[in-house]
């Protein structure tokens, strides 16, 4: 089977991986429905979540027995740090080719920033070639990847508001069961699908100043597309 898969909290990911499976012309399925880890060529998109991809993208790619992958890494236009590259030389992944992609910043509110989708428009050319690629190092920041769950919970406060339906929605969107009767528990991420689900508005996330302040520094535009040369 050939496929595009995403994993995507706030629509970024998702966004991409249905550009890219309307120029492939192949399906576009979410990891959370998946059934099959089985697949001939798969493009997968995930985001980044603190230098790394996200823990389920992890999960998924230490399973998923595949001929040929390409993997585009969504990113907030901090840093993406070697996201890719960590995750490949983990499980050994047959990369044909790899993006790191630049989005909106799911924690930045008014960031109206346009992916530019069409930088990615090569990259499926890339299957069927047999080449094989080592995604090269980028530059590194001190505290990669350290206690990213810890981090994000001091950093990240989510509340609901008495404008609450208690409709559920963002139970239902959870893919962590973090919500339960409006009280978010320790299992939460801070991923915000949540926040992206309620219908009402009713529940929203505030920053710690230390990342308001992080986040409102210069964002990076770097669109790092790696597919095999002839050579
Ligand atoms: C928990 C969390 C951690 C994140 N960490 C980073 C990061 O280290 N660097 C960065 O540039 N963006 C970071 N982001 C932003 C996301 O990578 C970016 O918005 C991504 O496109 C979200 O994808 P999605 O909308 O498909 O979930 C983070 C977002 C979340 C929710
Ligand atoms: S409760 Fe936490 S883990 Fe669950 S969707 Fe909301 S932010 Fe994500
Ligand atoms: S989705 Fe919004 S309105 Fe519905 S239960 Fe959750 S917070 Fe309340």
């Amino acid at each position: 089977m050939n496929a595009v898969v995403y994993l995507s909290y706030t629509g970024n990911s998702r966004k991409a991986a249905a550009y890219l499976a309307r120029r492939l012309a192949w399906p576009c399925l979410d990891l959370h429905e998946l059934k099959e880890t089985r697949f001939e060529h798969l493009l997968f998109v995930a985001p980044v979540h603190a230098e790394r991809l996200a823990d389920e993208a992890l999960s998924f790619l230490k399973e998923a027995d595949v001929e040929e992958m390409i993997l585009v890494a969504t990113y907030g236009r901090m840093n993406h740090g070697n996201a890719i590259l960590d995750a490949q030389r983990k499980f050994r992944l047959p990369l044909v080719g790899a993006a790191y992609f630049p989005t909106r910043h799911s924690y930045v509110k008014a960031d109206f920033y346009e992916a530019p989708y069409g930088r990615l428009d090569d990259l499926g050319n890339a299957f069927g070639k047999g080449r094989y690629i080592i995604v090269p190092e980028s530059k590194d920041t001190f505290g990669r990847g350290l206690f990213p769950k810890l981090r994000a919970r001091f950093a990240v406060h989510i509340s609901v508001s008495d404008g609450c339906t208690h409709c559920r929605a963002c139970e239902k969107a959870c893919p962590f069961e973090a919500i339960v009767d409006g009280k978010i528990s320790h299992r939460c991420i801070r991923c915000l699908a949540c926040v992206k689900a309620c219908p009402s508005g009713a529940i929203d996330f505030r920053l710690s100043r230390a990342l308001a302040n992080y986040l409102s520094k210069p964002k990076s535009e770097e669109v790092l597309v790696y597919v095999g040369s002839d050579e």
